[in-house]
């Protein structure tokens, strides 16, 4: 009795630890039930057709369960005929699955995908490569490649090319759009239309190493304008060399201006200008920047930043070069 005293307040905790993720998800700025471009509006409201059917469906059950208590050990009580067997437990089930089908084939896979043809000049492309556990996005067209965070021109069609450098991974983000998968053989598309300017956050959704959970990104939706404005700053190449940076990090990162040109790492030629770095795991600050150079593996282990073993006079300079590179 006394160890299942000591139990039974845990196990308590963990009944309720779903209902404690499901408000804490609820809460985040990733939610695919407060949908911002047509294509995910339209898989909340399936989502919500889904969840009130279940209702529904649960209801009837319950009802069932509940009647067939009351009349448990009833003499001559009604049982159901085969009929009532075959309507509820066969033929119910093929029209609700079949509806659904059909709903989601014709309306929704149609309308979440992008267009087959080639894009409309009025759409702008963006090409997403990912990598154990960071995402690098480049713009056709432009000399652009960044790292982790997507800028949009928001009512825009983009179409989003991904595929990876080396596992499979997930582009998703929530309120945009639905999963794609990131192959390392084949390129996918999909396509991001942002309703109203924001910053969307979005996540890999295929498990694909031990940072997986760490694999985040922003997409920032932007007027025209200013997304213009963005585009023609990133194009431009950094203004300052730095030996010690080229000693120690070009050999995995690119710095677009300097000899740096490596692209096994992030392109950080405008890494001052990002708000996260290591894919979201941390803000961009010059303490967390200072820190992720001192010790990454402690920041993100299992990531494939080394530890350089910098002095902390080299961690100064380093983080004061790249913060200064807006
Ligand atoms: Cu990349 Cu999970």
């Amino acid at each position: 009795m006394k160890s299942s005293g000591r139990w039974l307040p845990g196990a308590r905790l963990l009944t309720l630890l779903p209902f404690a993720l499901l408000a804490a998800g609820c809460g985040s700025k990733q939610d695919a039930l407060r949908p911002d471009s047509p294509p995910a509006h339209g898989i909340a409201t399936i989502w919500w057709i889904m969840l009130g059917g279940s209702v529904v469906g649960l209801g009837v059950i319950v009802a069932i369960l509940v009647a067939a208590w009351f009349k448990r050990g009833v003499e001559g009580a009604d049982r159901p005929g085969t009929i009532t067997v075959i309507a509820l437990g066969i033929v119910t089930p093929i029209l609700v699955l079949a509806a659904l089908f059909a709903y989601s084939d014709i309306f929704l896979i149609r309308g979440t995908s992008p267009p087959a043809a080639a894009a409309a000049t009025n759409d702008l492309d963006v090409r997403v490569i990912s990598h154990q556990f960071w995402w690098e996005v480049r713009y056709p067209g432009s000399s652009v490649v960044t790292a982790n965070e997507i800028h949009i021109p928001v009512r825009t069609h983009v179409i989003v090319s991904v595929h990876s450098d080396d596992v499979i991974h997930s582009f998703w983000v929530p309120q945009l759009n639905r999963k794609i998968d990131v192959f390392p053989d084949q390129v996918n598309r999909v396509e991001l239309y942002a309703d109203k300017p924001g910053r969307y956050r979005g996540q890999c959704a295929e498990f694909c190493g031990l940072q997986h959970a760490h694999m985040g990104f922003y997409v920032f939706a932007d007027p025209p304008a200013r997304f213009a404005r963005w585009l023609r700053a990133q194009a431009r190449p950094a203004k300052r060399f730095n030996a010690l940076f080229d000693d120690k990090c070009s050999s995995c990162h690119a710095i677009q201006g300097t000899p740096a040109h490596s692209h096994v790492g992030p392109d950080l030629t405008h890494v001052g200008s990002r708000t996260s770095l290591a894919a979201l795991t941390i803000p961009n600050t010059p303490a967390h920047l200072a820190e992720w150079l001192r010790n990454p593996q402690q920041v993100k282990p299992g990531s494939l930043m080394p530890d350089l073993n910098l002095t902390s006079a080299q961690v100064r300079q380093l983080t004061r070069y790249l913060e200064s590179l807006k």
